[in-house]
Parts: C-alpha cells; structure tokens; sequence
C-alpha cells in the first residue's frame, strides 16, 4: 500500500497532506524518515509512525456521521444524495456502507463500516442493539401513552413493538424514545398508533456511541480506538 494512501486511511491527514507531512519529516517507518509519500509500504508488518506517535493499522474502516436532513442511508441511490456521497474521495471506499438506516429527514448519529460481520452482528434483531433519539411530537404525550411505550405497542399493521422507553421532557411533546429495534419508520409508526406525529428526530447513541456533539450536520469523524473497542465488544 502507497504511504499517503495509509495515512489517509488511518486518519492522519488527507492523502493529498501526506506529500508535505513526509517532506517535513513527520512520518518514520521502521524507525526511519520516510522519503517519499508514494513509498510502498506493508500496513500489516512495517512500523509507522506520524509525528512520533506510532499509528494502528486498522483493516477496517469505521466512521461516525452525523447525518444531515434530506440525506439518505444507502451507498447508491438514484435521486437523493447518499451518506457516502458526504465522504471525500480517499475516504469513500469499496465495502463501506451505513450501519442501519435512518429516514432521510431523520438527522444524528449513523455508523459506516466496511466491516460485514459487526454490521451484520449490531443489526440482527436478536443483539437488542439500543438506539436513542431525540424527538419532537406534535402534541404532547400523556404518561398512559408513556407507559403504553413500556408495554408494546400495536402498530398499523399488527406488528406489537418490543418495549421501548419514553423519558419526557418539557410540556411532554419532547424527550428521549430508546428502542431495541429498528422496524421501518419505527418511531412514527409508534406515534401514529397514538393518534401524534413526529415532527423532529434526531439519533443521539447507537449501542455504545454516543454521537460527538462537536460534528456539525454533515460532518463525520473516525472511530476513537476506545469506541472501536466498545463496538467490536458490544
Ligand atoms: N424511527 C423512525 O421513524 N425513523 C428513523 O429514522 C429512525 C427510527
């Protein structure tokens, strides 16, 4: 692999940096300042290190987004720009994709990996995975439709929801929903069954993310090794 493309990669500097970042003497492999940005190096077996601090090679990708309204959780889609398309060339890569959905103007947290088996794990309904999201009803919610969360709720179609948890706030028509689940348009859904509408939702933890309240709309980040440890824990 091309140096630059592995400092890229790692989260060190963009590909495009790395030229100067090696030219200046920031980079050592092996021990040794590297010479050129385009030097072929071994991710697995080499020793890199970017301004004196060794760097983890990761084989797989993991990113923190936080989602933007009018964006949707596919890698391709034919009308609407996707989550990957809010990725920078060199970021954006083969096997990426978005770790669960959220609906197109639902905003917050979403995960992108390339890593297959742990997407596949934090999505199979038996992991329980807990999702929190921030929301605004158009009415308030009583505490009997509150507890109606706890107890299952019936959906349009039959489906009774696992319990959920509702912490309300302010005049009741906002708070925190937690959920094990993630049925289609699951929180609407819900709110519909009690005759309310969601009119903001926003996902603020996904299993042990939290999502980084310093990312703007549309600004994404890499894991922390701690957060990729939590997750391949989880
Ligand atoms: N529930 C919804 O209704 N929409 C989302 O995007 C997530 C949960």
């Amino acid at each position: 692999m091309r140096l630059d493309k592995f400092l890229g990669i790692t989260g060190c500097c963009t590909r495009s940096e790395a030229k100067k970042r090696v030219r200046g003497g920031s980079v050592t492999v092996n021990g040794v300042c590297a010479s050129s940005s385009d030097a072929q190096i071994d991710p697995e077996r080499d020793e890199i290190a970017y301004c004196g601090k060794p760097v983890i090679y990761r084989k797989y990708t993991y990113i923190m987004m936080n989602k933007p309204e009018g964006v949707v959780s596919a890698t391709e889609d034919g009308r609407d720009r996707t989550v990957l398309d809010l990725l920078p060339d060199g970021v954006r890569k083969a096997g990426l994709f978005p770790c669960g959905r959220l609906d197109k103007n639902t905003l917050g947290l979403i995960l992108l990996t390339d890593n297959g088996a742990l997407g596949h794990r934090l999505l199979a309904p038996k992991s329980h995975v807990e999702k929190r999201y921030y929301f605004r009803s158009k009415f308030p919610i009583t505490e009997a439709e509150a507890a109606r969360f706890a107890s299952g709720l019936v959906l349009e179609d039959g489906y009774e929801t696992k319990p959920a948890k509702i912490d309300l706030e302010g005049e009741g028509d906002c708070g925190v929903i937690t959920l094990v689940e993630g049925k289609y348009h699951q929180i609407k859904r819900m709110l519909e069954a009690l005759q309310n509408k969601i009119v903001y939702l926003e996902r603020i933890s996904f299993g042990p993310l939290t999502l980084d309240p310093t990312l703007a709309r549309g600004e994404w980040r890499y894991l922390t090794e701690d957060e990729i440890h939590a997750l391949e824990n989880h």
